[in-house]
């Protein structure tokens, strides 16, 4: 009998994103899998039940029937508790995850012995680029912004030499140049902004100027681990923010997208820098879901403040849903084919992505920072594989 691979849909107050596609669907059905789609969970996404009937999947009536049986279920979002606890006894259930916020969901996925995957832990290697749904969705997030820039601004973009007059480009600083801001900077200068870019990695220079933004360099680098940037001292903070209060002040538009994993997000731009800003200027806020690079960002809130206004952007990929279901699928069907393949549920306990990405399976949990969380013993993956053979 093939395995079930369930998609319950999203509960998040807002999303609007689904986790497989019709023709994702399509493509597990035609290896094997039995695909169950709860009614109307790509809705909000523009696809219909009727497209992934089409596809080859069926159509459950609730989400609690699209989980029933399934011996895989996909998600966006994190599960609630009351999420998990549709999940059967050791179904293996993939998401992005964030184990700081999901300790009552994993809680329950340790009772039912289930296998929780989270998108956040795929390991950022060369192998995983098709399963990095942290990029894939940040791509999303960064074009967002960018737009949302443009959309807020009452002045153009490009530079316009009219009959009536010249105008000279708008101004854009994006501060945080990973995916998400990489993505913000080709998309203001495609739409024929001037931009200026800031980042605490020295990596991200050449990056930006490769897109065409000019590098702020502050002489102050926070390189962390595995490609990340650390957490700054206050000191440090401090002196970022006083070496940036100019640039901000002259920008019409400053897109913030810095991030910290595990931490609250930097405030890059302090309230009275936003007072220091310019009539009509805006911050498009990409961190307020991780507290907001802007001292004033409220999430999911426009702020008036001064002459600028500030937005807090919440859940960004979530304004975009058909393309980022459509990406994040991909990185759904490429990650699951480690976890399942050709009908069958068959992980492979000894690819590196596998061990990094599972927080925890067989009711005991293999991530040492989520174990710590939830208060469990650490059971790593590769120790239990050497213990089993020594055996
Ligand atoms: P992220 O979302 O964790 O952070 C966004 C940006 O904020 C980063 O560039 C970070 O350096 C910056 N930042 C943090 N604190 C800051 C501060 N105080 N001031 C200014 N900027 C600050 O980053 P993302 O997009 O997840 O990328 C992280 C790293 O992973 C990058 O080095 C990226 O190139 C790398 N990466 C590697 C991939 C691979 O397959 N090899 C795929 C995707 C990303």
């Amino acid at each position: 009998m093939p395995a079930r691979i369930g998609v319950p849909g999203e509960t998040r107050p807002g999303e609007t994103r689904v986790a497989l596609t019709p023709q994702a669907a399509g493509r597990l059905v035609s290896e094997g899998f039995e695909v169950v789609v709860a009614q109307g969970a790509g809705a909000t996404a523009t696809f219909e039940d009727a497209a992934y009937e089409g596809a080859g999947a069926s159509i459950a009536p609730s989400a609690a029937d699209a989980c029933r049986g399934a011996a895989v279920v996909v998600r966006v979002n994190a599960p609630t508790a009351d999420d998990a606890r549709l999940l059967d006894e050791g179904a293996v259930h993939l998401s992005f995850l964030q184990p700081s916020a999901s300790t009552e969901a994993l809680k329950v996925m340790l009772e039912r012995r289930a296998t929780a995957v989270s998108f956040d832990l795929v390991p950022r290697i060369s192998r995983a680029q098709g399963m990095d749904a942290l990029s894939s969705q940040a791509t999303v997030s960064g074009y967002r912004a960018a737009l949302a820039g443009a959309e807020r601004l009452g002045k153009f973009f490009p530079m316009f030499m009219t009959a009536a007059g010249t105008v000279p480009p708008a101004k854009v600083l994006v501060m945080g140049v990973g995916v998400a801001g990489l993505q913000a900077i080709a998309t203001s200068r495609r739409l024929g902004a001037a931009v200026k870019a800031y980042d605490v990695r020295a990596a991200a220079k050449e990056e930006a100027e490769s897109l065409g933004a000019t590098f702020l360099d502050l002489g102050m680098a926070a390189e962390g681990v595995g490609g990340y940037a650390r957490e700054l001292s206050p000191e440090e903070l401090a002196a970022q923010q006083r070496a940036l209060a100019d640039e901000v002040a002259a920008s019409d538009v400053v897109i913030t997208t810095a991030a910290v994993p595990g931490r609250k997000a930097p405030v890059l731009v302090t309230a009275s820098m936003v007072d220091a800003m310019g009539p009509g200027a805006i911050v498009i806020d990409m961190a307020a879901d991780s507290g907001g690079n802007c001292e004033v960002t409220k999430p999911g809130e426009d702020v008036r403040r001064h002459l600028a206004l500030v937005v807090g952007m919440s859940n960004p990929p979530a304004g975009m849903p058909t393309h980022a279901s459509f990406l994040y699928a991909r990185n759904v069907t490429n990650l699951l084919a480690l976890y399942a393949k050709g009908g069958v549920v068959a992980s492979d306990w000894s690819d590196e992505i596998v061990v990094g990405a599972t927080v925890v399976k067989d009711g005991a949990c293999t991530n040492e920072a989520a174990s710590s969380l939830l208060g469990v013993p650490y059971a790593p993956i590769v120790a239990a594989k050497v213990e089993a053979s020594a055996t």
